[in-house]
């Protein structure tokens, strides 16, 4: 192996740089290998100025800082690119010159860190030719395949300081507090969040919830004498007799923007006759310095990436399996999106308690 190309497509997550720092250092001090840095996803083979020689230098001291050194891109899908021709506005597919580009540069291997979206496009790319190798990245957690990837533990733990934080305020005015959290159709951010941070009421994609049962909980509450309640809820929640709540449409390059439904929930809950106020938490999920167990993360699978480029063996994914980094097909990563089980512990413990997922 002697060139060595880096990408990280679709939104950012924290342990983006942690990954590139432990790729290029072993690419150079275990390989002897040259790495170049594509700029903002899969757009970097396409724009001037998109590819970045990263060396030992590039990468000192980014291991704590959130986001990417490289630039990340969520309309970067390379089957549906918009481009300006003739003045009009089209969507076309750009595949080809992709690959075009990764023969030109003379890669021997792509590290491509994504979600869903960028490892559904790098697999496909695979079939085309690339020697792709993917990384899964997301604060969701939400790829198969895995039992962790890099930027959710960051996640969790800003979204349970936000409940730590909306907790003292809850009870200094006996009020109810509604969090909406991220996580697309996935509850894990929410589901682990709200464990973690004592919310009495977590509504996740996976279980659909009624509006009267989020109330009975806060009646009861109140019956046992605690004037306030703490209510974590998924931006992908989805109310039994009802849909998902969608802040913005999708189209041929984004994805429908899931958002709104706390404010729904803290509407109905208002109306009832208690005091509500919402939080949305949004990006400042995304953002900040990696946890200490997403900073190890990132770097095991950023390692293990370059070692399977130096054997070869492409269109593959690394993963955590029983706590070992492994490696599997992105044919298998990408089959199936993970969610929730709620037949899981998690979830039973938090039933056990008394925490209410709004569905009976
Ligand atoms: O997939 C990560 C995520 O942060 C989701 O939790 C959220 O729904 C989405 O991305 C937000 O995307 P954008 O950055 O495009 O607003």
């Amino acid at each position: 192996m002697k060139r060595l190309g880096i990408l990280t497509g679709g939104g950012d997550a924290p342990g983006l740089n942690a990954v590139i720092r432990a790729a290029v250092k072993t690419a150079i001090y275990e390989y002897g290998c040259e790495v170049v840095g594509i700029r903002d996803g899969y757009d970097g083979f396409l724009n001037e100025g998109g590819l970045v020689p990263l060396g030992i230098e590039t990468v000192r001291g980014i291991l704590p800082r959130g986001g990417t050194i490289l630039g990340a891109a969520n309309r970067g899908n390379p089957y549906a690119r918009k481009v300006i021709r003739d003045g009009r506005e089209m969507v076309i597919d750009v595949s080809d010159e992709i690959i075009k580009a990764i023969k030109r540069l003379d890669l021997d291997a792509l590290l491509v860190l994504g979600g869903d979206g960028t490892l559904h496009s790098a697999h496909e790319l695979y079939l085309k030719g690339a020697p792709i190798i993917g990384v899964p990245k997301t604060i969701d957690n939400d790829i198969g395949g895995t039992e962790a990837t890099f930027g959710f533990d960051t996640a969790v733990t800003t979204a349970t300081e936000a409940i730590d934080k909306l907790h003292t305020t809850a009870e200094a005015h006996h009020r109810v507090m509604v969090l909406e959290l991220m996580g697309r159709n996935a509850g894990f951010i929410t589901l682990h969040a709200g464990i973690s941070g004592g919310a009495d009421v977590i509504l996740i994609p996976e279980i659909p919830f009624k509006f009267e049962a989020v109330l009975a909980k806060v009646r009861q509450r109140v019956d046992r004498g605690y004037l306030f309640s703490i209510i974590a809820v998924s931006e992908g929640a989805t109310p039994r007799e009802g849909h998902q709540v969608f802040s913005r449409a999708g189209d041929e390059v984004y994805v429908p923007r899931l958002g709104g439904i706390g404010q729904v929930v803290g509407e109905y809950i208002e109306q009832q006759g208690f005091e509500t106020r919402v939080t949305v938490l949004g990006h400042v999920q995304r953002g900040g310095t990696p946890t200490p167990f997403d900073r190890l993360l990132a770097t095991r699978y950023g390692a293990a990436a370059v070692r399977l480029a130096a054997e070869g063996k492409f269109d593959r994914m690394v993963s955590l399996q029983s706590g070992r980094i492994t490696d599997i097909s992105l044919e298998e990563a990408i089959a199936v999106p993970k969610r929730v089980d709620i037949h899981e512990d998690a979830v039973i413990t938090a039933r056990g308690m008394s925490i209410s997922f709004g569905d009976e």
